[in-house]
């Protein structure tokens, strides 16, 4: 089996963008190539502003090519918990602004001739056992998905290969291949836009509305932090949490390959299942295992029970590919879009939870107006400046108790190794040497990496992801690979790389 995304494994053909080389000036400077990035980028562009987008690797590798590639109006947060926390008028909002955005991609699709498998499907939600808490959920959110106009009905009849006691079917959601929708936007519309890939932004001054590389210096008008969490440090993050989750794909050996997105109803762990056509080879995915990032002994056992999901459900033959992505929680339940609260002219968009291919696309749609000066009817609803400690309080609480614990790890004593010797092959342990945390990652080759444990975001200590070889941080999500360089996050600069010798003879 492979660890890469099916998207990433099944999108043929990649474009390259060339690399910033020079110093430039433009009106609006995007940080992050993703879906939220590039419909920016797209609807500035058509509105005349002069923009750039800078991506750290290539367009659409960051969370865009991670994600399950499923487009629906209601939200993972689930539309009665949005009513109970906010009201039912907030609730109806985000049905209409995420109905609008998907019809919005839809239309960007269509306009440019993007071959990206889009197709309209149900959304389901299924119960395997017809439990108190799932009869319960699934009339609730029958009745707020009609009250937000939804054509939801609820049904024994949901398509899957293996038994369901009942669901609730949502009629006109949609599915589609994200990573050949972002190569095939960027292709269609990069005359409009200039986008720079391998360009890593290192720093980010608000005051100055200016980005510099390693080597230049953008100067814009307006910046948009597109990077899923924004880069640097922002209020935000203490109001959300960072989460991993896990996907396999395989094939079918008989049965059918279930059409549409299905999401299961269950008190405990809960797995979405979708099946994907590549080019006439069918899969079937399920995606699950949800954590917190940094807070997982071992994600490998994580992979082993999806895989376990599907082998007691499906006739599998085999199993192909092998992923994780992340996604950011927010305390209130809604994403964060707008300004960030030290000036008018930086924008972020966060806290998507795993519904970012939607809200990167309203986030787009809100931000572009509000540059333009324009009135967006969504803009106070998910205003990024909000603060809300009634709907927040027990997330945010619960965050923030889990951050200070993080924190609190980098007491002495809490190393799980002492020695060098102790940390085995294809093994990550946190060693301390005189005071000092160490990331101590031994590869196949018997080869060691060493890396400081200290994340460089705020400072908090490390832990290692055994099935994504990765330094993972467990307050506000940044990981690293073995070598220390910043995968993915808040972080700018990566782990301070470390020698055996060096930290032996540290007096
Ligand atoms: Fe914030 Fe590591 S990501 S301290």
């Amino acid at each position: 089996m492979k660890t890469t995304s099916i998207w990433k494994a099944t999108a043929d053909k990649q474009i390259n963008f060339p690399p910033l080389q020079k110093d430039i000036t433009v009106d609006v400077a995007i940080v992050g190539g993703g879906i939220t990035g590039l419909m920016s980028a797209l609807f500035l562009s058509e509105a005349g502003k002069k923009v750039a987008v800078f991506e750290a690797l290539n367009v659409g590798l960051g969370t865009t090519g991670y994600s399950t590639g499923n487009l629906y109006s209601i939200v993972d947060e689930h539309l009665s918990k949005i009513k109970s926390k906010w009201d039912k008028e907030v609730m109806i909002n985000v049905v209409k602004s995420r109905s609008r955005a998907l019809d919005l991609i839809e239309q960007t699709i269509n306009k440019f001739g993007i071959e990206c498998d889009f197709a309209r499907q149900p959304f389901h939600y299924f119960a395997e056992k017809l439990d108190d808490y799932a009869v319960e959920f699934l009339n609730e959110e029958h009745t707020t998905a009609q009250e937000a106009g939804l054509n939801a009905t609820l049904t024994s009849d949901i398509p899957l290969n293996f038994p369901v006691e009942r669901g609730l079917r949502i009629e006109n959601q949609a599915q589609f291949h994200p990573l050949k929708f972002i190569r095939g936007l960027a292709e269609k519309v990069s005359d409009k836009f200039m986008i720079f890939e391998n360009t890593k932004i290192e720093e980010i001054d608000e005051d100055n509305i200016t980005l510099k590389t390693a080597s230049n210096t953008i100067k814009a008008d307006k910046i948009i932090i597109a990077t899923h969490t924004p880069k640097g440090i922002f209020a935000v993050q203490s109001f959300m949490g960072p989460y991993r989750e896990y996907g396999v794909a395989g094939t079918l050996k008989s049965g059918n390959y279930p059409q549409g997105i299905f999401w299961q109803v269950s008190e405990g762990k809960k797995h979405s299942v979708r099946s994907f056509n590549d080019n006439g080879k069918n899969y079937i995915m399920v995606i699950g295992e949800k954590h917190k990032t940094g807070q997982e002994d071992d994600s490998t056992n994580r992979e082993q029970r999806l895989e376990k999901y599907l082998k007691v459900r499906c006739d599998i033959d085999t199993f192909e590919y092998r992923w994780g992505g992340q996604h950011y929680r927010s305390a209130d339940g809604l994403a964060f879009i707008g300004q960030s609260f030290m000036t008018d002219d930086t924008y972020i968009a966060t806290g998507f939870a795993t519904d970012g291919l939607v809200y990167g696309t309203l986030a787009a749609m809100i931000i572009k107006d509000h540059i333009l000066g324009k009135r967006n009817e969504y803009f106070e609803m998910y205003n990024s400046r909000r603060i809300t400690p009634l709907k927040s309080a027990a997330s945010f609480i619960k965050e923030n108790i889990n951050e200070v614990i993080q924190y609190l790890k980098d007491y002495p004593g809490n190393a799980d190794a002492d020695e060098f010797s102790e940390v085995k092959k294809d093994e990550g342990k946190i060693i301390e040497i005189k005071g000092e945390k160490c990331g101590v990652y031994r590869d196949e080759d018997d080869k060691l990496h060493i890396v400081s444990a200290v994340c460089t975001h705020m400072k908090c200590i490390v832990n290692w992801n055994n099935l994504e070889k990765s330094w993972d941080c467990p307050c506000h999500g940044s990981r690293f690979n073995c070598k220390g360089e910043v995968i993915e996050g808040p972080a700018f600069s990566g782990l301070t790389l470390l020698t055996e010798t060096k930290l032996k003879n540290k007096k």
